[in-house]
C-alpha cells in the first residue's frame, strides 16, 4: 500500500468510527452575551463579599437576617462549592484565600453537632475539591488531602460486608445511622471517588463506590432498569416500589451515564443500566399534558399507579438525555431531552416572577392522579393557562432548569436558550435581592413574595456557573471535555469512545420484585428533602 492511500483508508476509518461531538460545532454567541456574562459574574461577586462579610468560614450566609447557618457540618460549604467558579470565572484571588481557608480546616471531626451526610460531604466538599484541584492545574495538593480526609472518614458508611452504605454517620465514633437509604445516596459516589483514588493512588474509594452502584444495578427492580427509590443497607434489598426521576433517586440515573463517560470504562453496566431506564421512562413513564402538549416524566408509585408530578430537581433530566442521547448516538433521546427542557423552561416562564416553583403537576389523556389532593379550583385556570400547575411555590435558588437550558444551548446553538438564559437572570436582578446579596422566595408567583432567609451553597456551584457558562465561549469547559457532577463542578474527560454501552442493552438477571414494606421504614417524599440535590 502506499503511504498515501493507507493515509487515506486511515483517515476514512478515523471518520466512520469517529464519536458524535456532544457540543455543536462553531456556536456562536450573539453581542449580547458578554454584558449578560459580566452581570452573572457580579452577581457572583456581590454575593461572596457578602458571604465574606458576614458569614465566612460557616456553611451558608442567611443574606437576610446577615448572619449564617451551618447545615453541612461547618466546614465552610460556601467557601467549597465556589471555588470552582471562582476558576471558571478568574476570580483567583479570591480562590487562593479559599484554598488557604480550606487548608486549616479539620476535616476529620465535624464542627458542629450533625452527623454527616455521605451524598452531601461527597458532592459539595469532595466533588468540590477535586473539581479546584484540576481547575488549577494540580498546584495545590492539599485539596486532594482534605478530600481524602472526608473519605477515610466516610467509609464507616459501609459496614461489615455491605455494599450499600448507610447515609449519615458520626464522624467522632464512626457509627453510622441506622436508617433506610435511599438510591442517590447510594448512587451518586462514584465519579468523585473514582478520581480520588487515581489521585491518592488507593483505589478502596472507587471499588466502594462502584460496589455500591453494580449491588443497584444488579437488584430486583419494579421497572426494567428503574429501581425503587428506597433502599436498605443492611440487607441491599429494596424498599418499596417508588420510581421517580426526582430527588431521592435522581441522581443514581445521572451518574450511570456520566460515570462511563468520565472513565470510559470497558464495563458496559453503567451505560446500559442508563440506556435501559431511559428506554423504560420512554415506554412507561412519558406523559404529554393534555394543556400545552407539554412533555413530563411521571412518577411510578408503590401501587403501580403513574403520579402526574414534577419538580425542579427532576429537571436536570433534560440535560442528561441531551447528554447521554449524544454519547449514545440517539437522536430520539437528544429530541425528548430537549422537550423535556422546554417543558421545565415553562414553569419558569409561566409565573409572575419568571422564576419555576419547587414541585408541580399536570393532567394526560391518562388523567390526573398525583397521590394527593387534586388541582384546586384556583389552580384550574392556572393549568389551562399554562400546561401545569404548582404545587410547591418556593424557589431555593435551585439550578437544575439553567442546567438542562445550557446544555440544550451548548448541543443545538438555539439561541432561544440564550433568551431562556438572559430571562432568568433579569428575574434573579428583579426578585431575588436583599440588601447585601440573593435569597430564596416562598411564592414564585407573587412578586411580592417574602423570601427566604438561606443563601445555599448550590447558587456559587451551580446556578451562577451555568448561567455564566451558557453566555460564555462555548469552548471554555466544553461538554466534550469535561463531565459535571451533580453539584455542577467539572472534571476533566479523557477523548470520548466511539459509543457508549452494548449494541443491545444487556437485561439484568430477572429476579423477582420483592421488596421490603414502606410502613416500617417510611421513605422521604421529594418536598421533604428540600437541600438534596
Ligand atoms: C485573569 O485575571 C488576571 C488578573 O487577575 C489577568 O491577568 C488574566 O488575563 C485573566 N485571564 C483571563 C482568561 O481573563
Ligand atoms: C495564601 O497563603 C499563602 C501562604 O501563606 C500566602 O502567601 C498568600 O498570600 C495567601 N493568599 C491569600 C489570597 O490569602
Ligand atoms: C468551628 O467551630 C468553632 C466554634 O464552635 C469556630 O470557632 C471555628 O471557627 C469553626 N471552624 C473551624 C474550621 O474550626
Ligand atoms: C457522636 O458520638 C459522640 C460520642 O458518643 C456523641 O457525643 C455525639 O453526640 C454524637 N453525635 C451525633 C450527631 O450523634
Ligand atoms: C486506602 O484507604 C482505605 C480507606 O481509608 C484504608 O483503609 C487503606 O488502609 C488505604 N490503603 C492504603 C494502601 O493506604
Ligand atoms: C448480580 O446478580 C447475579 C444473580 O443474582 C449474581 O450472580 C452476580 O454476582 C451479581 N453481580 C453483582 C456485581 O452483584
Ligand atoms: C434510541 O433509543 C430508544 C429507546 O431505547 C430506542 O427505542 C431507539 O431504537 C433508539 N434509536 C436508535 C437510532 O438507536
Ligand atoms: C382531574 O381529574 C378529575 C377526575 O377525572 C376531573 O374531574 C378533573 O377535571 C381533572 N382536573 C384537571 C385539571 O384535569
Amino acid at each position: 500500500m502506499t503511504p498515501f492511500r493507507h493515509w487515506f483508508l486511515a483517515t476514512l476509518a478515523a471518520s466512520v468510527v469517529s464519536a458524535e461531538q456532544v457540543q455543536k460545532s462553531c456556536l456562536e454567541l450573539p453581542d449580547s452575551a458578554a454584558a449578560h456574562k459580566e452581570a452573572v459574574k457580579d452577581l457572583f461577586v456581590t454575593s461572596y463579599e457578602a458571604y465574606q462579610k458576614y458569614a465566612w468560614g460557616h456553611d451558608d450566609l442567611l443574606p437576610v437576617s446577615e448572619s449564617y447557618s451551618d447545615g453541612r457540618n461547618g466546614w465552610g460549604a460556601s467557601i467549597a462549592d465556589a471555588m470552582s467558579t471562582m476558576l471558571i470565572m478568574n476570580l483567583t484571588e479570591w480562590f487562593e484565600q479559599a484554598v488557604n481557608y480550606t487548608a486549616d480546616v479539620d476535616f476529620t471531626i465535624s464542627n458542629t453537632s450533625d452527623t454527616v451526610s455521605l451524598f452531601e460531604t461527597t458532592i459539595r466538599y469532595v466533588g468540590g475539591f477535586i473539581s479546584a484541584y484540576e481547575l488549577s492545574e494540580k498546584k495545590y495538593p492539599v485539596l486532594i488531602e482534605k478530600a481524602q480526609d472526608l473519605a477515610d472518614q466516610m467509609v464507616y458508611a459501609w459496614v461489615g460486608e455491605q455494599s450499600i452504605p448507610y447515609g449519615f454517620m458520626n464522624f467522632t465514633t464512626h457509627q453510622p445511622t441506622v436508617a433506610t437509604s435511599n438510591i442517590a445516596e447510594a448512587g451518586t459516589l462514584t465519579l468523585e471517588w473514582n478520581r480520588l483514588s487515581e489521585y491518592t493512588g488507593n483505589s478502596t474509594y472507587q471499588e466502594l463506590a462502584e460496589k455500591s452502584v453494580q449491588h443497584i444495578i444488579n437488584s430486583s427492580v419494579p421497572l426494567p432498569g428503574m429501581p425503587a427509590q428506597g433502599i436498605n443497607p443492611k440487607t441491599g434489598n429494596p424498599v418499596g416500589g417508588y420510581v421517580t426521576w426526582g430527588g431521592g433517586s435522581d441522581s443514581y440515573f445521572e451518574y450511570l451515564i456520566k460515570y462511563a463517560r468520565l472513565t470510559n470504562t470497558d464495563d458496559n453496566s453503567y451505560a446500559d443500566a442508563w440506556l435501559t431506564a431511559v428506554d423504560t421512562s420512554m415506554k412507561t413513564l412519558l406523559r404529554t399534558s393534555d394543556v400545552g402538549n407539554w412533555l413530563y416524566l411521571a412518577d411510578y408509585d408503590d401501587d403501580k399507579n403513574i403520579r402526574h408530578v414534577g419538580s425542579h430537581l427532576a429537571c436536570f433530566y433534560g440535560g442528561n438525555w441531551i447528554l447521554g442521547g449524544k454519547l449514545a448516538s440517539n437522536d430520539t433521546m437528544v429530541n425528548i431531552g430537549l422537550q423535556l427542557t422546554d417543558a421545565c423552561w415553562n414553569t419558569y416562564a409561566s409565573t409572575a416572577t419568571g422564576i419555576g416553583p419547587e414541585a408541580f403537576a399536570y393532567a394526560s389523556n391518562d388523567g390526573n392522579y398525583t397521590g394527593g389532593a387534586g388541582p384546586d379550583p384556583g389552580q384550574f385556570a392556572f393549568y389551562n393557562a399554562h400546561g401545569f400547575y404548582i404545587t410547591s411555590s418556593d424557589y431555593i435558588l435551585r439550578p437544575e432548569v439553567l442546567e438542562s437550558n445550557f446544555y440544550a444551548w451548548r448541543v443545538t446553538g438555539d439561541t432561544k436558550y440564550l433568551d431562556n438564559a438572559a430571562s432568568a437572570l433579569s428575574s434573579f436582578q428583579d426578585f431575588l435581592p436583599t440588601t447585601v446579596a440573593y435569597t430564596g422566595l416562598n411564592d414564585v408567583n407573587d412578586q411580592g413574595s417574602t423570601q427566604i432567609d438561606d443563601m445555599e451553597s448550590f447558587w456559587f456551584a451551580e446556578v451562577l456557573k451555568y448561567l455564566y457558562l451558557t453566555f460564555d465561549d462555548p469552548t471554555h469547559i466544553s461538554l466534550d471535555d469535561y463531565v459535571f457532577n451533580t453539584e455542577s463542578h467539572p472534571f476533566k474527560a479523557p477523548a470520548a469512545k466511539d459509543t457508549y454501552g452494548s449494541v443491545s442493552p444487556q437485561p439484568v438477571p430477572w429476579q423477582p420484585f420483592s421488596p421490603e414494606s414502606t410502613s416500617t421504614a417510611p421513605l422521604p417524599l421529594v418536598s421533604s428533602i428540600p437541600a438534596l440535590l
